[in-house]
């Protein structure tokens, strides 16, 4: 039967001839949403585990339901939804993540990604999701299909990545005093972010932080000034400290654990919390 083909094809000529009419514009097809994506047909085999198909085909659902529209059907940032977001929804088949509590470049752990989506990134398209246990872990299992890193690299163990609790509790005070005089005067955070009053008044303020071009992202960023613009890992001590000690891969912001002792990584969370307005 040739019917149901000729049908559509006519349809088709029908809808296009009926874009043309109506706009006076050539109808622009887009034909990334017409192309069903495919589910998973295998399990995923990682360094350290395999994934199971089923949980795959599960995570393929939740992430054509929920995700595809801004990071695509191939995870390649280009859903039709983020064309024009500013920042780019993430394109995942280059294997780069910025919000991670693993050293800069290293690829970052379920917990992490996990987090991400819970929480979602603050002042950013990337909105916070609400989703069982399950769904959240099949989604963050499905993610891995789009880079060959995954299949090659693994995480770091937990044990490298022992931070000290906060030694600050009781002394928040001082806590913002050392961590002042950290960021300005020992790890000169300045470099790139701003300097803040009443510093800058006895160290010229460089300027206004400088846009720079991110290759592992494809496009451009700025270090924020913490009085202005949004902390997208949010601005909880422990988001913060987390930010400090491992920085934003594949970005200029360094990571800090090991250069610095984790008191005075607290003292800088405790530090820049201060400037970050409550809202
Ligand atoms: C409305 C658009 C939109 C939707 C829908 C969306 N995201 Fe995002 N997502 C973004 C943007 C924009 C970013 C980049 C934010 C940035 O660079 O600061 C992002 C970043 C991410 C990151 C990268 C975090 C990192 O450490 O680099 C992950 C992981 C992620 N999204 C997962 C998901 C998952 C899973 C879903 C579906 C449950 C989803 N996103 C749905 C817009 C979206
Ligand atoms: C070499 C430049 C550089 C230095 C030095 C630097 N940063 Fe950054 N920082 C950046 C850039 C760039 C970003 C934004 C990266 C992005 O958006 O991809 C950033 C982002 C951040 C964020 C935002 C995280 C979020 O959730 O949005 C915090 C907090 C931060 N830096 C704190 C610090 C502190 C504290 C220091 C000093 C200990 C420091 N930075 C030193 C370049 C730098």
């Amino acid at each position: 039967m040739k019917v149901a083909p000729a049908l559509s094809a006519a349809m088709l000529v029908g809808t296009v001839a009926a874009g043309w009419i109506s706009t006076g514009q050539p109808l622009r097809l887009h034909w990334t949403s017409t192309v069903q994506a495919t589910p998973p047909s295998a399990d995923l085999t990682l360094p350290d585990r395999v994934v199971s198909v089923e949980t795959l085909r599960e995570g393929f659902v939740t992430y054509q339901r929920r995700c595809a529209g801004c990071h695509g059907d191939e995870g390649d940032g280009r859903g039709v939804s983020g064309v024009g977001l500013s920042p780019p929804p993430r394109d995942f088949t280059r294997g780069a993540f910025k919000f991670a509590a693993v050293p800069s470049g290293s690829l970052p752990r379920d917990e992490d990604l996990a987090r991400t989506i819970r929480h979602g990134l603050a002042g950013t398209a990337m909105l916070p999701w609400s989703l069982g246990e399950r769904e959240l872990d099949s989604v963050v299992q499905y993610l891995k299909t789009f880079s060959p890193r995954w299949r090659r690299e693994r995480p770091p163990p937990l044990s490298e990545l022992a931070t000290s609790p906060d030694p600050w509790r009781s002394d928040p005070e001082g806590a913002i005093r050392e961590g002042e005089r950290i960021y300005h005067r020992e790890a000169l955070c300045s470099t790139c972010h701003p300097a803040y009053a009443p510093v800058a008044a006895r160290r010229p303020d460089p300027g206004a932080p400088v846009m720079q071009f991110e290759p592992a992202y494809n496009t451009w960023v700025l270090s924020p000034d913490f009085r202005r613009h949004p902390m997208r890992a949010g601005r909880t001590l422990d988001a913060l400290h987390r930010t400090i000690a491992f920085g934003l891969g594949g970005t200029p912001m360094p990571t800090w654990q090991g250069a610095l002792p984790d008191r005075s990584l607290w003292a800088l969370a405790y530090y820049v919390r201060s400037l970050t307005p409550s809202w």
